[in-house]
């Protein structure tokens, strides 16, 4: 459960900022009466919502709740390609910017919404060409250029159902999310920049389809000669060659239910396989259309930047169709924050006079540590709201983010959610609620979220127990791709009928939520969920390795850091060697995010009588904190042995 130190920290934070009067008078939200009028009645709030989409037929029912299954907006049909695009493109915002893209070298690329349309249709067209048909998976392996969002939203335009890989995961990972939603078509590119380096996005993607059903590899070619990636004839194609072919006419939006997929996206639970997290089309866009409006503050002269990966559902939401579907201008960047310096970020800030910046606390602290020198070197007085995602934040860095990126004006929005619940759940209105560094404030408006203990009870200001959403909210995600019974299991198996998210929080006596960490076997590192059975695997089928266990452990930067404990097979002698080999196996087995910070090897690992790995234990050994309740252990001296082993590490 949450643990104790986190706790005091946060209940000592009092301070309190509010927006200011000029940010509250011109805030899209002024009147606090919203959260009385969609907690008096929620489903009429969200079809209110609803309706600031375009509808190719409207919906007759605003919800069907069949506990752990919801179907909103029933009989509406809509697009979310000609919603995030095309809808602008009749508009007066024909001519507005979509994205102003950066790529790490410092080429760029401006696409207005009539410009991105005619990609988006072209990118259409191709892959209807290349036998795409609605429901089909594509699954998606870019960089972050303009041709990732460009191929999610031909999915969307055509009805396939895309399922975005984070061009960091491995070609392993990248296969077993291949094989889960068996997908015919693979999208790539010859490579990425990274800090001035070259991911190989294309030598993965060869490794990954061996074995798998696909048929097809669209290319895009971001690196040229330079990435050294092969050609298989007959199987790969070229994106530009493809594109250059097409017809130039536009191509017709598949009318969609709303019911309809309209992406996959994996990721860890709490066993070894991630899960296919499954999105429908008219309530995910309108979650993440109305929180564009209500936390995001959006306005039509707001250029929008956020710093997320769109192989996260960070990047799906808030890169892709929250702001195109509110028709914003989108800062786009594919590389590094610290490359060529490390004040990157603050130069495209001023670059493109960016008005809202959303970021991670992980990032924010790297800022810390690097010196408050990097954005005083730019004008940041463009911003006038900022937010944070990922991971609770710790004051210190909300403090930070505060004075030197906000200049002490803007308000913070500390949005919490989950890939799961498709957009922010927990965060302030910026324009009616104040802010206090810590905490993501309260349920936005339509989400009722409550803590409760073991058995389901409410609990008392200030006692930490389960975070909960009582409700069903239109962004929820419906299921796990071709697992009905894990997505019951894991999110409504505990409480009849409520979603437990496994996050451990409390509220105080504001009525403001403190998040405070998994309360499952799910590591944060870095405001990137992985499971410690993820990395347990990946290091058991190592041929050295006869069991491993995994822990996240307080990290200054990454906020968790995995440690490993490693028993050895026989005739194996544990060295620096093998550390290093363990660590690489596991980047070649999932990828870079989750390679082990340590490696510790053990003779043997701390279980309970019935043979359960009591990775509490681990945990408080790792943090340096005493030891815990060891009675149930099977040999307590085991656990000496390790604390000693841990204590006398380099
Ligand atoms: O533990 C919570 C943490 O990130 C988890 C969700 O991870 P993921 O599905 O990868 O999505 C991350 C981006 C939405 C949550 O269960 N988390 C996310 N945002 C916050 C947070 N913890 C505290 N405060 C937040 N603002």
């Amino acid at each position: 459960m949450a643990d104790a130190q986190n706790l005091d920290t946060l209940l000592k934070e009092s301070r309190r900022f509010e927006p200011s009067e000029e940010f509250r008078a011109n805030a899209n939200y002024r009147d606090p009466a919203i959260y009385e009028r969609a907690a008096a009645d929620p489903e009429g709030y969200w079809a209110e919502e609803a309706r600031n989409l375009d509808w190719f037929e409207p919906f007759h029912t605003v919800l069907e709740w069949n506990p752990p299954h919801a179907k909103w907006f029933l009989g509406g049909k809509l697009n979310a390609a000609y919603n995030a695009v095309d809808r602008h493109r009749k508009s007066y915002r024909k001519n507005k910017v979509a994205f102003f893209w950066e790529g790490e070298p410092g080429d760029t690329r401006v696409l207005t919404y009539d410009e991105l349309g005619r990609e988006v249709d072209k990118a259409a067209h191709v892959l209807s060409k290349l036998g795409v048909k609605k429901g089909d998976r594509v699954t998606i392996y870019l960089p972050m250029i303009p041709e990732l969002p460009i191929a999610m939203l031909a999915c969307a335009k055509i009805g396939a159902i895309h399922s975005v890989v984070f061009g960091g995961f491995s070609a392993n990972a990248l296969r077993d999310r291949i094989l889960d939603a068996d997908s015919r078509l693979l999208i790539t590119a010859d490579g990425g920049w990274r800090r001035g380096g070259i991911v190989p996005l294309k030598q993965n993607a060869d490794q990954a389809v061996e074995g798998t059903a696909i048929e097809k590899v669209l290319v895009v070619r971001r690196i040229g000669e330079q990435s050294g990636a092969a050609w298989v004839e007959g199987r790969d194609i070229s994106w530009e060659a493809e594109m250059a072919a097409a017809p130039s006419t536009p191509y017709p939006a598949e009318p969609m239910d709303s019911e309809d997929i309209l992406f996959l996206l994996y990721t860890s639970g709490t066993t070894g396989k991630p899960k296919g997290i499954v999105h429908t089309t008219g309530g995910y866009l309108t979650g993440c259309n109305t929180s564009m409006r209500s936390v995001f503050d959006l306005k039509d002269e707001d250029v929008y930047f956020c710093t997320a990966d769109i192989g996260w559902i960070t990047g799906h939401t808030y890169v892709v169709y929250g702001p195109l579907s509110a028709g914003a201008t989108i800062v786009m960047y594919e590389g590094a924050p610290d490359w060529p310096d490390r004040d990157r970020f603050w130069q495209l800030i001023e670059k493109y006079r960016a008005t809202i910046f959303y970021s991670a606390p992980t990032l924010i602290r790297s800022f810390m540590k690097w010196g408050t020198e990097y954005p005083k070197r730019h004008d940041l007085s463009s911003l006038r709201l900022l937010g944070t995602v990922g991971e609770p934040i710790n004051p210190e860095a909300w403090m930070w983010f505060h004075e030197h990126v906000g200049g002490g004006r803007c308000p913070i929005v500390d949005t919490w959610w989950q890939t799961e619940t498709g957009c922010a759940m927990i965060a302030p209105l910026p324009g009616l609620v104040a802010t206090k560094p810590g905490s993501a404030t309260r349920p936005v408006p339509g989400i009722v979220a409550d803590v409760v203990d073991e058995e389901g009870r409410s609990l008392p200001p200030d006692q930490g127990g389960y975070l909960v959403l009582k409700r069903p909210w239109p962004s929820m995600l419906r299921t796990i791709w071709g697992d009905d019974e894990r997505f019951r299991n894991t999110y409504f198996g505990k409480f009849e009928g409520i979603y437990l998210p496994g996050d451990g929080a409390h509220v105080d006596e504001d009525g403001y939520f403190w998040i405070l960490g998994r309360i499952d076997d799910v590591i944060n590192v870095s405001g990137h969920r992985i499971g410690t059975m993820e990395v347990e695997s990946a290091l058991v089928s190592h041929p050295a390795v006869a069991e491993a266990a995994v822990i996240g452990r307080h990290h200054e930067v990454k906020g968790q850091a995995i440690t490993a404990f490693v028993v050895v097979r026989e005739g194996i002698t544990p060295s620096d060697e093998l550390v290093n080999e363990l660590k690489q196996h596991v980047v070649q087995q999932i990828g870079a995010l989750a390679r082990p910070e340590e490696i510790l090897f053990t003779a043997e690992l701390p279980k309970t009588r019935s043979a359960k790995i009591m990775r509490r234990l681990l945990r408080d050994i790792a943090e340096g904190r005493v030891l815990g309740d060891t009675t149930t252990l099977a040999d307590p001296s085991v656990i000496e042995e390790l604390k000693q082993k841990y204590a006398h590490r380099e």
